[in-house]
C-alpha cells in the first residue's frame, strides 16, 4: 500500500480545497486526426480526493487517464501534476514541450490499472512488481521484494509469487496490476473500468481491495467505472461527462439521485437499467 499520510484508524481521507490541485486539466484539447475528443477541458483533482468519471462509451474519458499517465500526446492546453506542467508549460507567452526528463519525473508519481491487465507475460508477478520500483525509482532490490510480497499478501495472493500472469485467473491478474502500481507508492492512482473485463463474480474482491485502499491511503484516485455502487461509496464527487466536456460534477449522493442535467439522467437511466 502508499505509505498511508493519514495515521488516523478510520483512515478519513482528508480533501484539502486550499492547496494547490494534485491534477489539473486546463483547456485541454486532445484530437485523433479530425476527432476532436476533448475540447476546452477544464477540471482540478484536491490532494487525497477520489473523483469517478461517468459518461458513455466514446466520450473520452479513457483518453484524460491515458494523458495523465503521459500515453497520449496532448495537442493543446495544459496538465498541471501537482502544480508542475506535465507537458507543456508557458513560457514567454509561447506553448512549449517540458523536458522529458521532468515528465519521466512527474509521472513516477501516478500509477494506472488498466482493464486489460496489461501485465509483463515473460515475467513472473513478482518480477512485474518489482521491475519498476528497481528500475524506475531505483530502490534496493531486497527491498522491492519485501514490499511486493507485502501487497501480494494485501491483495491476497501470497502464494502466487513465483506464478506468470497467463497461469492467473483475470480476477487474480487484475489483483497483481492493483499491487504492481501500489508498489510504486503513487500520488495518483489511475482506475480505468479496472472490473469491466472480468467474470461477474470476481467483480467484488476486485473492488474490495480498492476500497481499503481508499480507505487506508491518502491516495489521490482518478476512477472510470461502470460499478456505480463502487463509485457511490468511494468517491468524493463524480463528473458527468460528455461531448469532450464536462457536463456537471458533484457528490455522489447528488448525481446520482438528483442529476441536473438530462443527459445524466439519460445516461444514468440506461447504465442502472442495465444491472
Ligand atoms: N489511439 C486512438 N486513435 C484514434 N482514435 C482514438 C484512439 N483512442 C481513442 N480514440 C477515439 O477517441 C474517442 C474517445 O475514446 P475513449 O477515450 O476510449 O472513450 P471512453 O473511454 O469514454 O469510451 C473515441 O471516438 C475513440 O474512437
Ligand atoms: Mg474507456
Amino acid at each position: 500500500m502508499p505509505t498511508p499520510t493519514d495515521p488516523s484508524p478510520a483512515g478519513a481521507t482528508t480533501v484539502s480545497e486550499a492547496t494547490t490541485p494534485v491534477i489539473e486539466f486546463r483547456d485541454v484539447e486532445k484530437c485523433f486526426g479530425s476527432n476532436v475528443v476533448l475540447k476546452d477541458l477544464n477540471f482540478t483533482v484536491e490532494r487525497g480526493e477520489r473523483v469517478t468519471l461517468i459518461g458513455p462509451s466514446g466520450s473520452g474519458k479513457t483518453t484524460i487517464l491515458r494523458l495523465v499517465m503521459t500515453l497520449e500526446e496532448l495537442t493543446d492546453g495544459y496538465i498541471f501534476i501537482d502544480g508542475e506542467p506535465l507537458t507543456h508549460e508557458q513560457r514567454a507567452g509561447r506553448r512549449v514541450p517540458v523536458s522529458k526528463k521532468r515528465q519521466k519525473q512527474l509521472r513516477t508519481r501516478i500509477g494506472m490499472v488498466f482493464q486489460q491487465f496489461n501485465l509483463f507475460p515473460n515475467m513472473t508477478v513478482l518480477e512485474n512488481i518489482i521491475e519498476a520500483p528497481i528500475h524506475v525509482l531505483g530502490r534496493p532490490k531486497a527491498e522491492a521484494i519485501a514490499k511486493a510480497h507485502d501487497l501480494l499478501e494485501q491483495v491476497g495472493l501470497s502464494d502466487k509469487a513465483d506464478a506468470h500472469p497467463t497461469s492467473l485467473s483475470g480476477g487474480q491478474q487484475q489483483r497483481v496490476a492493483i499491487a504492481r502500481a501500489l508498489a510504486m507508492d503513487p500520488e495518483i492512482l489511475l482506475l480505468d473500468e479496472v472490473t469491466s473485463a472480468l467474470d461477474p463474480e470476481v467483480v467484488g474482491e476486485v473492488l474490495n481491495i480498492l476500497r481499503r485502499v481508499a480507505e487506508t491511503t491518502n491516495v489521490t484516485m482518478l476512477i472510470v467505472t461502470h460499478e456505480m455502487g463502487f463509485a457511490r461509496d468511494v468517491s468524493h464527487k463524480v463528473m458527468m461527462f460528455d461531448g469532450g466536456h464536462v457536463v456537471e460534477s458533484g457528490p455522489p449522493e447528488k448525481i446520482f439521485t438528483d442529476p441536473d442535467h438530462e443527459r445524466t439522467q439519460a445516461f444514468l437511466g440506461a447504465v442502472l437499467g442495465d444491472n
